[in-house]
This record gives C-alpha cells, sequence and structure tokens, in this order.
C-alpha cells in the first residue's frame, strides 16, 4: 500500500517536473506571467526573471516566488528574481498566489542549463587507422561534460559529407559523458579521407542565437585493397612485326602499392616492372608472358600472347593496293 502511494507521489513528481509554464490549478484564469516565459542560460552565467502575480488586483492575498538559488526583489505584485551566477543544474521558479476562494494559482518557470561539451573526440572502436576494403568498421565520437545532453545532435563525417545524426536517450540533466558510434564500410574512394565528428547543442527558440558547436580532431583512414588492372584485358593473340617496340602494359593500383613480377617465354633476366618494353621484337619473342601483380590485400595476373611475324608477312593484299595507289 505504502509503495502505491510512493508511485503516485512519484508519478505526481514527474508530471508536475514535465510542464514548462503551466498552472497547478486549470481553474484559475489569472496565472501568474514570467517574463521571459522560457530561460535558457549557460553554466555560471548571470540570470534573471520576471513575474507578474496576477492581471487583476491580488495585493491582498498571499503570493510569493519559490527560488531554491538567487534572490527575489519586489514592486508590488511584480517580483524579479536575479542570480549572480547560476552555478546549479537542474531548477525552476514557482511563482504564486492564493485565489479569495482559497486555492492557489501558480506558474513554473523552468530554467535550462547547458554547457557546450569540453571536448570532443574520434577514434575507431577495437582498431588503428588502418581498414580493408568492404569490412565494415565502428566510429566512435566521445563526448565529455555536456548539458543537456538530451539537446546534443551528433554528426559524423567523413571529408564533407555528413555520414549520420545520432542523438541520445539520457534525460540527465547535469553533464555527462557518452559516446555515440556509427557503423561504415568503407571503398577505395575513401582511401585518404578523414573521419570526423560535429556536436551541437540545439537549445531551442530561448537559447543562443548560434548553436554551440564543437567538433573533434581529423582521423585519417588508411584503406588497404587488392591490385586493379588499369588496362582492360588483351586479344588472345598480340601480333607484332619483327623489330617492332612492344610495350606490355600491366600498370595496377591497389593499396599498399603492388608489385609486380613477370613470366617470359625466354630464359630473360628477372623484371619487375609494371610496363615491360622490347625496343626491338625478334621471334625469340614470341610466346607467353604473365605479368602478377600483388600487394598484402591480393594478386592478379594479366596474360599477353605475343605473336611476330616477319617483315615480308606483314604486307597484306589491302596493303599493297594502297601503297600501289601512292
Ligand atoms: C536580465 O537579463 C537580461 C538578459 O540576460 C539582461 O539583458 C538584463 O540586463 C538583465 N537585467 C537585470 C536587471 O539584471
Ligand atoms: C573491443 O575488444 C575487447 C577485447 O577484444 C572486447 O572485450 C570489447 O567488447 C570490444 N569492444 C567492442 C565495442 O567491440
Ligand atoms: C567524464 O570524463 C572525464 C575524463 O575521463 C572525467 O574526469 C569526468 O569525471 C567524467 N564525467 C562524468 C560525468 O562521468
Ligand atoms: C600504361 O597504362 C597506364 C594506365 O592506363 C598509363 O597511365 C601508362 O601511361 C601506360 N604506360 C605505357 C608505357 O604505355
Amino acid at each position: 500500500m505504502f509503495s502505491c502511494y510512493l508511485f503516485l507521489f512519484i508519478s505526481l513528481i514527474i508530471s508536475f517536473r514535465d510542464v514548462h509554464v503551466s498552472t497547478s490549478d486549470s481553474s484559475c484564469t489569472d496565472n501568474p506571467v514570467f517574463t521571459p516565459s522560457a530561460l535558457v542560460l549557460k553554466y555560471g552565467d548571470p540570470a534573471n526573471a520576471t513575474c507578474v502575480v496576477c492581471q487583476k488586483d491580488c495585493r491582498g492575498t498571499v503570493f510569493g516566488l519559490e527560488h531554491a538559488v538567487g534572490k527575489v526583489t519586489g514592486h508590488g505584485t511584480t517580483m524579479l528574481w536575479k542570480v549572480d551566477r547560476l552555478t546549479v543544474w537542474d531548477t525552476s521558479l514557482i511563482c504564486y498566489y492564493n485565489t479569495d476562494a482559497g486555492d492557489q494559482c501558480s506558474s513554473i518557470l523552468d530554467i535550462t542549463i547547458y554547457q557546450p561539451p569540453e571536448s570532443v573526440s574520434i577514434s575507431f572502436v577495437n582498431h588503428t587507422g588502418m581498414m580493408f576494403e568492404n569490412q565494415q568498421y565502428t566510429l566512435q565520437c566521445s563526448v565529455q561534460n555536456v548539458a543537456p545532453v538530451q539537446s546534443l545532435t551528433v554528426t559524423f563525417y567523413r571529408g564533407n559529407t555528413a555520414l549520420g545524426h545520432l542523438q541520445s536517450n539520457s534525460e540527465q540533466k547535469k553533464p555527462v559523458n557518452e559516446t555515440f558510434t556509427l557503423n561504415i564500410t568503407p571503398s577505395r574512394e575513401h582511401d585518404g579521407a578523414q573521419y570526423w565528428c560535429e556536436t551541437k547543442l540545439e537549445l531551442g527558440p530561448a537559447g543562443p542565437q548560434r548553436p554551440p558547436v564543437v567538433t573533434s580532431e581529423k582521423l585519417p583512414a588508411i584503406v588497404h585493397y587488392g591490385p586493379e588492372l588499369k588496362e582492360p584485358p588483351n586479344p588472345d593473340v598480340i601480333t607484332i612485326t619483327e623489330g617492332d617496340t612492344l610495350h606490355l602494359n600491366c600498370s595496377s593500383v591497389g593499396n599498399p602499392s603492388p608489385s609486380y613480377t613477370w613470366t617470359l617465354p625466354t630464359n630473360s633476366p628477372f623484371y619487375s616492372g609494371s610496363v615491360l618494353t622490347i625496343k626491338s621484337v625478334g621471334f625469340e619473342h614470341e610466346g607467353q608472358y604473365i605479368c602478377t601483380v600483388s600487394n598484402t590485400v591480393g594478386t592478379v595476373t594479366k596474360e599477353f600472347n605475343i605473336d611476330v611475324q616477319g617483315e615480308c608477312c606483314q604486307i597484306l593484299p589491302g596493303k599493297r593496293v594502297t601503297e600501289d595507289q601512292s
């Protein structure tokens, strides 16, 4: 039974506290009026508010302004509340008077006290800056000593691209530390990109004109990916005339930079460049060339089949006709 009353009592307190500026008695027709109607203050700042208890004459009744901090001075039914330095995290003012009928009319002014984050930092969860393409990683934005965290919006960025907005579920009014996480799956285009997070305290129209913004440092991303050939695949057989110059282009991109090894048809010296050049092709150069490109992530190969033709055989009927005409 006691716990039942306790529950009712707590529920009443909660519902009471949820009201911004309100009356406790709906039969009240002349409610006390606060100016400003909402207060949003930075922790440690000075503040003031005025309450006009009633519009009609209520000087004969009992009235007052309940306050946990600051001082109240009055001129009749107008009361001024003032504090030089607001150093509490959760407070409100209650302005009230008793009606002739014995009821009480009151209004509450909730005071939102904010503090921009002391620090904002970004990191990977359980990971250093190196990533592999198409794998999932978790970014973490750590925010320290911010209040009220409910008004905070956290945005993750890659370069100038916003990746996601996050908010806290906490209703804590005192400063808290909170981390926000976002999963990312990088691709090779994101190699060298910088990740960062931005926090913004959005305190509504009664808050500061420019919402306080605090950003993290920038976290560079290294995205590792396997080699990819730059040039399209070759025709099955590359035909070249004896004495001409042959370029076999195996240029590839990859991170880390790939290395090249060539398997050649003859017992030629070891070669490890991306483009194989033979200045003057001879028949001994005929055959299969295989280029193997690899880095720590993967390996690709490219095949070149070279057919060398003698100069004599290159003069095809069509070509001869052309030459005859000139
Ligand atoms: C009351 O607060 C407002 C807004 O901060 C300020 O402009 C004004 O000077 C203050 N008045 C007094 C009497 O402190
Ligand atoms: C990070 O790694 C530790 C140890 O391997 C593990 O206990 C923890 O749950 C991991 N945290 C996350 C967020 O994955
Ligand atoms: C937030 O973190 C800082 C640094 O770790 C610590 O000093 C502070 O007490 C923490 N605040 C809360 C509310 O936990
Ligand atoms: C090889 O191919 C790459 C990519 O297309 C190109 O940039 C480079 O100039 C080529 N090299 C030669 C020698 O043809």
